[in-house]
Order: C-alpha cells, then sequence, then structure tokens
C-alpha cells in the first residue's frame, strides 16, 4: 500500500482516545509520498523519470513531435555524453519496423540507426528479400529505429533504469509509426519489448509486441562475429518475406 515508516515520533492509543470524549482530537496524519515516487538516497527517481517520460510520449500526435520530445527529456543521463540524438531511418510508412538495442559510434557521428558496420550487412540482408529504408514504397521499404536514441559509453549494454525511461518512447513511436511487423533485433530489443532474453532460442519464433506480430532475430553485429549464424538468420528473413506476403498489402 506504499507505507513503509511511522509518521509521528510517539505513539498514540486511539482507542484510550476515542473512550475519552474530553480527549483533544488526535494530530491529523501526514500524507507521505509514495516509496515508488520518493527519490532514492542516492539521487535518482526512476519512477518520477518514467512517468515524465510517458507524459511527453503521450502528448506527441505525430513522428516529429515525439522526436523533438524525446529529445527534449534531460531523464536519462547518456544524453550528457552523446554527440547526437539518434531517432530513426527509413520510410516511416514502412510495414515492417526494425527495433534495434542503441546507436553505436558511426550512429552517434551521424545521428541515425545502425549507419556502421552492423548496419551496413543489416541493410544487405534486407536488400536480399527486396526491403530497403531508401524505399519510397511502402512495401518495399523499412523503418529503422532502437530501443535507445542515444549511445551508451564505450557501447556498454544499455542498463534497466535507461530502457524503462525509453520504453514510454519506444511504445509511441511503434503506436505512431503503426507497421504491420517488427523485427527484434538481438537480445536487448527483445528484453524491451517481452521481457524476455536468449535470443538463440528466441530466433525465428513470432511473437506479439506492442499489440503486433514481431519476429526476433539474431542482431546483424553477432552474425559479424559468427559468420556460420547466417543461416539461421536467412531462414527468418524468408519467414518475414513470406509473412509479408501472406498478409498482404495495407
Ligand atoms: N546496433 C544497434 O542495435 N543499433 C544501431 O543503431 C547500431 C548498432
Amino acid at each position: 500500500m506504499g507505507v513503509d515508516e511511522a509518521v509521528l515520533d510517539a505513539p498514540v492509543d486511539r482507542f484510550e482516545l476515542a473512550a475519552r470524549p474530553d480527549a483533544p482530537a488526535p494530530p491529523p496524519v501526514p500524507v507521505a509520498t509514495p516509496a515508488v515516487l520518493r527519490p532514492e538516497p542516492d539521487g535518482d527517481d526512476l519512477a518520477v523519470r518514467v512517468a515524465q517520460a510517458e507524459a511527453l510520449a503521450a502528448q506527441a500526435g505525430t513522428l516529429d513531435a515525439l522526436a523533438a520530445a524525446q529529445e527534449s527529456f534531460d531523464g536519462i543521463e547518456l544524453k550528457k555524453g552523446a554527440r547526437n540524438f539518434c531517432f530513426a531511418d527509413g520510410n516511416p510508412a514502412a510495414r515492417v519496423l526494425i527495433l534495434g538495442e542503441a546507436p553505436g559510434d558511426e550512429e552517434d557521428r551521424q545521428g541515425r540507426p545502425f549507419v556502421g558496420r552492423a548496419g551496413q550487412l543489416l541493410d544487405r540482408m534486407f536488400n536480399a528479400i527486396g526491403l530497403s529504408r531508401q524505399a519510397v514504397d511502402a512495401e518495399k521499404s523499412l523503418y529503422i529505429t532502437n530501443v535507445l536514441t542515444w549511445r551508451p559509453p564505450g557501447n556498454r549494454d544499455p542498463q534497466p533504469d535507461e530502457i524503462a525511461v525509453s520504453l514510454p518512447f519506444v511504445r509511441r513511436h511503434i503506436e505512431l509509426a503503426a507497421p504491420d511487423l517488427i523485427v527484434l533485433m538481438g537480445n536487448i530489443a527483445c528484453d524491451a519489448a517481452i521481457g524476455r532474453r536468449g535470443i538463440l532460442r528466441l530466433r525465428g519464433n513470432w511473437v506479439e509486441a506492442f499489440g503486433r506480430p514481431a519476429l526476433p532475430m539474431t542482431h546483424p553485429a553477432y552474425l559479424l562475429r559468427n559468420p556460420p549464424a547466417k543461416r539461421e538468420a536467412w531462414a527468418d528473413l524468408l519467414s518475414l518475406s513470406a509473412r509479408l506476403e501472406g498478409a498482404g498489402g495495407r
């Protein structure tokens, strides 16, 4: 119920008070801030930051407004160390949205997701099934974004609080872009979207994420380190392609 501390210095026997009609009224009980909303001792106030992110995201009625709102949000420390805000790339009308992890060095320089080595492999993979981020036709295009919009230092894994404050923006981002299908690229995207890790078991199995069909796939950075895994990635791309064709046009 949010009660975790005594509110008065001395105990009050309220049975005793009630029995004495002449007794003074007991002092009012102060209303405490619920523990989840109180700043933690280290000054962190995650619940407040998440609530702010939710309010900002909910107010955004367009992708441009969402980008502006997310860029202005100061509740994420990574913003201070990053060079550029990295919101999305490709065609927002695309039927397929790719959700990656976080910008790396090259993405941070350019302010666009998936433009480094992993991104170049990603482009080649999706080109092989006729999809590209440059395509104007929604049927043939891709829309690409990440769980985090600011680069984590040294490409370390995103921390749970960084994911928590980014998720309200990701949810709204997907709501506004309204793709038919989502690709969850790697463990961090799976963790953020469906609360599960273990990409080597998850990959290739369709799930529901953000209310839409979603396909977990191994991250292209993993494929660069483990080229034999490209065989399964190809099977996943074919599954995506078949689903797009099976589902027909919009
Ligand atoms: N890896 C990601 O997950 N996203 C990027 O934008 C770049 C590399």
